[in-house]
């Protein structure tokens, strides 16, 4: 769908700039030090401009609170990386509690991230882990970090960058878990390589993922989803743990957290296909 560009565009991505990262490959290997770097900028600066309102504190968690449940095909039950979401942690993201060496920080990733509304709940839910967006589009990246910024937490940054090797972007095992959320379908087989869930794709989300780490991927395109689905039992290292041809009727706590298209397709009563998969490498 092809939008507008925001007027003042780059002035106002510039008032965002603690919470964008330019040239995401830069990072690889170190994201969670480059969280930790940022939230302890923003400390020093006295918490100035967007990042005043509420920096420092985090608000309550508001939606993906509870337990997940047990999976219903193929594994037995969810990763600890998955459980952690679910859990409501203490409202403030402490910096210096984060050293280097470990206990690491949970690390997520959403891919065409949009603007921004699914990314900016987890986080607010789950404070103590770290959650990176990633987004294609400028314009769009903007409305991403405009809900951030009025989040206040320390635990977002956004990127814009598209995507084309994952592997570029991040170590083997660095990520818990990705989600990808109503991607791009690329309807015409001819375009097979673009969609987000091709098998060269999933091969480096295997990659770059820690085993036991997950991938949550939504679509409305029955399509899409069937492809994806074929993809993930194809592409070996994958286990099936969730799959709803219809994630607002089902029980699961996927269903929670909605996303921008996702509300738009609720709305117009249109079946969400969903699928989790678990690394098992
Ligand atoms: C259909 S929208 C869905 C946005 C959001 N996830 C939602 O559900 O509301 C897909 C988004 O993915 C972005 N996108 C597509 N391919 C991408 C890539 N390779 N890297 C980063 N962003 C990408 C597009 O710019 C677009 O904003």
């Amino acid at each position: 769908m092809r939008q507008r560009k925001p007027k003042n565009l780059q002035e106002r991505l510039d008032a965002y700039k603690h919470l964008l990262v330019k040239a995401p490959e830069q990072h690889k290997g170190e994201w969670r030090a480059m969280f930790r770097e940022r939230a302890a900028q923003r400390q020093n600066a006295g918490n100035a401009g967007n990042a005043e309102a509420g920096a420092g504190t985090l608000p309550q968690a508001t939606l993906g609170a509870g337990t997940l449940p047990q999976a219903t095909l193929g594994v037995g039950a969810m990763p600890r990386a998955a459980l952690a979401t679910s859990t409501l942690p203490p409202a403030t993201l402490d910096v210096e509690a984060m050293p280097p060496a470990a206990p690491e920080a949970e690390l997520y990733l959403e891919i065409g991230a949009g603007k921004g509304r699914f990314l900016t709940a987890k986080a607010a839910a789950a404070p103590d882990s770290l959650f990176l967006g990633i987004e294609g589009r400028d314009g769009i990246v903007l409305r991403a970090l405009e809900k951030a910024g009025a989040m206040g937490g320390a635990n977002i940054l956004f990127s814009r960058h598209l995507v084309r090797s994952a592997l570029d972007i991040f170590a083997h095992g660095e990520i818990d878990g990705l989600y990808l959320n109503f991607s791009d379908p690329w309807p015409k087989p001819r375009h097979e390589a673009m969609r987000l869930t091709a098998a060269a794709r999933l091969d480096e989300y295997k990659k770059i993922l820690k085993p036991g780490g997950f991938i949550e991927f939504k679509t409305d395109n029955k399509d899409f989803f069937e492809f994806t689905y074929r993809k993930m039992i194809e592409v070996q290292g994958y286990e099936l743990a969730e799959v709803s041809t219809s994630l607002q009727k089902s029980g699961l706590p996927a269903r929670l957290v909605l996303t921008e298209y996702e509300e738009r397709f609720i709305r117009w009563e249109r079946d969400i296909y969903f699928i989790c998969a678990i690394i098992s490498e």
